[in-house]
């Protein structure tokens, strides 16, 4: 069967030939208009006029638009309807769009785009967290408090307290392709948008409201992207919705891409956190209880920010058992870019909060750090699934599920089982959300870890390195992760597919979900070929298209593939139902019966190919197409008390990582990361590990290198890549061993597989707390670290311990 097997990304040899289509490297039609956004260069005041005669004077270019130019107001907002495509008078952040310029090429546009004299009145703007708290700038009226039983009682009665706070930076995400859209104007008004987005109906949505068009006037193809990461689930929207405006102005198609600078100026990132502490333990190393603050910076519009700052709550708790707990959240509005999805949307900050916790307790009470974060692990519930464990390489899977999909089998994986969910055993421990979690698996995951690692030797060796090296110290960290799977706005938890089948046997598949570099669109169609156990090249993946799939969520929330993967899976199986019930009738078998395997269909001991079949289907005038519908069962979810089932199911992995330090610059290495990760049934092991291997470097370049830093006007000072320092090859960890911890899910997932698309990014915050570790061997105190640890802050931590 072609689920379980390690296929490599069916772009792979069309992505390193340079052969692959993004939407830049779409043939334009003659007459093509280039856009570029004029922009403010304050971060907050008023737009007072605006005079364009020297932009419209310069060569090239086609027309220029204010807010004052469009006739109906163009938002770009995926939630409050709070950003203005131009700045209709307020400017709310140093690269704000004010205007929008067309010329007859990219860089005619961009050069007029510069040409403006705007005048503005400045306001003194609010950056910072604290000035936003000063000036009480925030969204939603006050904090969101989520409380579960008496957390300061536990902490005043505690053996032992700490307190502190830690600050965590944000991210860009540079994804490899910027920005893009292409708006092709058709007969009767109509528009065709092709788009580098993670959400083509939200863009479908969003250009039809700028243009006053019903959605079905509007149809959005998204081949792939050159990477997503969050930043385009609504960035694109403003992009889209100028090319579309400008494409019903002009009559001409309109093209609009972002320059890398230009995309880190104007769109947002991952939110930058303050999270302030306190926890009681007692001298085991048991928490007692625990108290967060969190200050989110959201900058100026709401965009995703309530949705990210509740799922930084939802994980403030991670891998542990927090019996009494306190989470207050801030989400503060600020003069900067508006802050967005970022992998793991919120999750990694709320983490951090919690390792910090563990990381300092440990140090505090002088016990080992992984003992301390084991003693306070979730109790694996009773009465649970055992998993069944194979740690294997990605070129061998151990387990590959039985060869042939029957049809007795195929309703399970569409169906939502009738009655009530089964009943919690009474031992089950809960989430501070009160979820119950049942599926813990850290205890014997994290123990193959530490054992295949050698944690306990390389930690005394570790010690014994240290006492000889007083330039240099080594540090290592193991820490776990378990992140909840599913949207906790419950209603985007659902998907469409369509399948058609031809009379030749080959098969056309579609689905809501894009394809950003993650894998998902070949994971998908294994789904397809299993289900009629066909071979993989019968499936033809196709470009995501609001024309063929209405109404779907944006690919995010690593969900991609449980909720596309059901949805065309459903779809293949009404088909194949459909050609059973006509082959079961002419044998006189049992439909149930009827096997698709091999590339044949088996009925009544005998069979026939599965191309005979459809032929034979097709003249007996059977509908060889069918769409696919699929929504995740049993979630149900209360954000304002906080309280429910977010998540359908956890994933989990652990990671261990080791650094060197260097006392006399603050630099350091990885030297070696190992990590073994839960994706469940792996639906495709070579493209789990490379999604496991690309998540643990981008959250441990979140948290040592990628550094944004804005200056006291609000200008963004790391706008480019000679500033701001994503991870480069040999920043990788000389020795990186990645494995897959097989543990068939044990809710009804698509063949009981796992979501994997942003759970591994926690695991970079075992680099962190591991250069907290090295840190911690140069002096008695404690490092306090904060995020990224650069070699500036990782010097400064350095002499902070050696003073304390
Ligand atoms: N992997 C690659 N190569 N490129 C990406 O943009 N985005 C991540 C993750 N992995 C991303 C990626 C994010 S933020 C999410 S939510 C998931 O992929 C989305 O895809 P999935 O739901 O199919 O896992
Ligand atoms: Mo991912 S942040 O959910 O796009």
């Amino acid at each position: 069967m072609t689920v379980a097997k390690p296929i490599p990304h069916d772009s792979a040899r069309l992505h390193v030939t340079g052969e692959a289509l993004y939407t830049d490297d779409i043939p334009l039609p003659p007459g093509t208009v280039h856009l570029a956004f004029g922009l403010s260069d304050i971060a907050a005041g008023t737009l007072d006029a605006l005079d364009l005669a020297e932009v419209l004077s310069a060569p090239g270019v086609v027309l220029a638009l204010t807010a004052e130019d469009l006739e109906r107001d163009a938002d770009c907002s995926p939630s409050a309807h709070d950003e203005p495509l131009l700045s209709t008078g307020e400017i709310h952040y140093l690269g704000q769009p004010l205007f929008l310029v067309a010329a007859t090429s990219h860089r005619a546009a961009r050069r007029a785009a510069r040409l403006a004299h705007p005048k503005t009145t400045a306001r003194t703007p609010i950056l910072s967290v604290d000035d936003a708290l000063a000036a009480n700038s925030r969204f939603e009226d006050g904090p969101r408090i989520w409380q579960k039983g008496d957390p300061a009682t536990a902490i005043a009665e505690a053996e032992h307290r700490i307190e502190g706070e830690i600050e965590i930076g944000g991210q860009e995400h540079f994804y490899l392709e910027g920005q893009a859209a292409l708006a092709l104007p058709q007969e009767g008004g109509e528009m065709l948008i092709h788009c580098s987005t993670q959400h083509p109906n939200e863009i479908q949505h969003k250009v039809a409201h700028a243009l006053g068009l019903p959605m079905h006037a509007v149809r959005v193809e998204t081949r792939r992207m050159g990477g997503g990461f969050g930043g385009k689930e609504s960035q694109g929207n403003a992009l889209a919705i100028a090319c579309a405006l400008v494409a019903r102005r002009t009559g001409r198609p309109a093209k609009m891409r972002y320059d890398r600078d230009d995309d880190m100026v104007i769109t947002g990132k991952r939110h930058d956190f303050r999270i302030r502490y306190r926890a009681g333990f007692d001298s085991t190393g048991r928490l007692q209880g625990v108290e967060f603050l969190h200050l989110c910076r959201c900058g100026w519009a709401q965009d995703l920010s309530l949705p990210v700052a509740d799922r930084a709550m939802l994980h403030a708790d991670n891998a542990y058992h927090l019996p009494n707990v306190r989470i207050e959240s801030h989400r503060l509005k600020t003069n900067t870019q508006s802050a967005t999805a970022f992998r793991g949307f919120g999750g990694p900050q709320g983490m951090v909060g919690i390792e910090r916790v563990m990381d300092h307790a440990a140090h505090a009470l002088g016990l080992d750090p992984l003992e301390l974060r084991q003693r306070n692990y979730y109790t694996e519930a009773t009465g649970g699934q055992s998993a069944s464990f194979s740690a294997s390489a990605a070129t061998t899977p151990e387990t590959t599920p039985s060869d042939e999909v029957d049809l007795a089998s195929r309703g399970a994986a569409s169906s939502v089982p009738p009655g009530a969910p089964p009943a919690v055993p009474a031992d089950t421990q809960t989430t501070p959300h009160h979820q119950p979690v049942e599926d813990f698996v850290l205890h014997d995951l994290t123990a193959r870890l530490r054992d295949s690692a050698g944690y306990a030797d390389r930690r005394d060796a570790v010690a014994r390195w240290n006492a000889d090296t007083p330039r240099l110290k080594r540090g290592l960290a193991l820490t776990p992760v378990k992140f909840g799977i599913s949207f906790t706005l419950t209603h985007l938890n659902q998907a469409g597919a369509l399948v058609h089948v031809y009379q030749d046997g080959s098969v056309r598949m579609n689905h809501g979900g894009t394809e950003m570099g993650q894998g998902l669109f070949q994971k998908v169609a294994q789904v397809a070929a299993a289900r009629f156990g066909l071979p993989l090249e019968a499936v033809k993946i196709t470009a995501t298209d609001t024309g063929k799939v209405p109404n779907t969520s944006a690919t995010a929330a690593s969900s991609g593939s449980d909720l596309n993967g059901m949805a065309v899976a459903a779809a293949c199986d009404e088909i194949a139902g459909r050609i059973a019930a006509l082959l079961a009738e002419r044998h006189q078998a049992d439909p149930a019966q009827v096997r698709f395997a091999d590339g044949r269909v088996h009925v009544g001991g005998e069979s026939l190919s599965f191309k005979e079949a459809v032929t034979l289907a097709y003249e007996a005038r059977v509908s060889l197409s069918a769409t696919g519908f699929y929504a995740t069962p049993e979630l149900s979810w209360d954000r304002i008390r906080g309280r429910g089932r977010p998540f359908y199911y956890f994933a989990y992995g652990a990671a261990l990582t080791e650094v060197v330090v260097d006392a006399l610059s603050g630099e350091y290495r990885l030297l070696r990361t190992d990590i073994l990760h839960d994706c469940g049934r792996s639906l495709n092991p070579a493209l789990d590990l490379g999604q496991i291997e690309g998540g643990f470097v981008q959250g441990a370049g979140w948290l040592t290198t990628e550094e944004l830093v804005w200056d006291d006007e609000g200008r963004l000072r790391t706008h480019a890549p000679s500033t701001y320092k994503i991870p480069a090859c040999s920043d990788r960890p000389e020795v990186f061993n990645v494995a897959l911890y097989d543990n068939e899910n044990r809710e009804e997932t698509i063949f009981r597989s796992k979501a994997v698309g942003e759970p591994p990014f926690m695991l970079g915050i075992s680099a962190f707390l591991a250069l907290s570790d090295a840190i911690s061997a140069f002096g008695p105190g404690y490092p306090a670290l904060d995020a990224p640890a650069t070699p500036e802050r990782v010097l400064a931590a350095i002499e902070r311990v050696r003073n304390a």
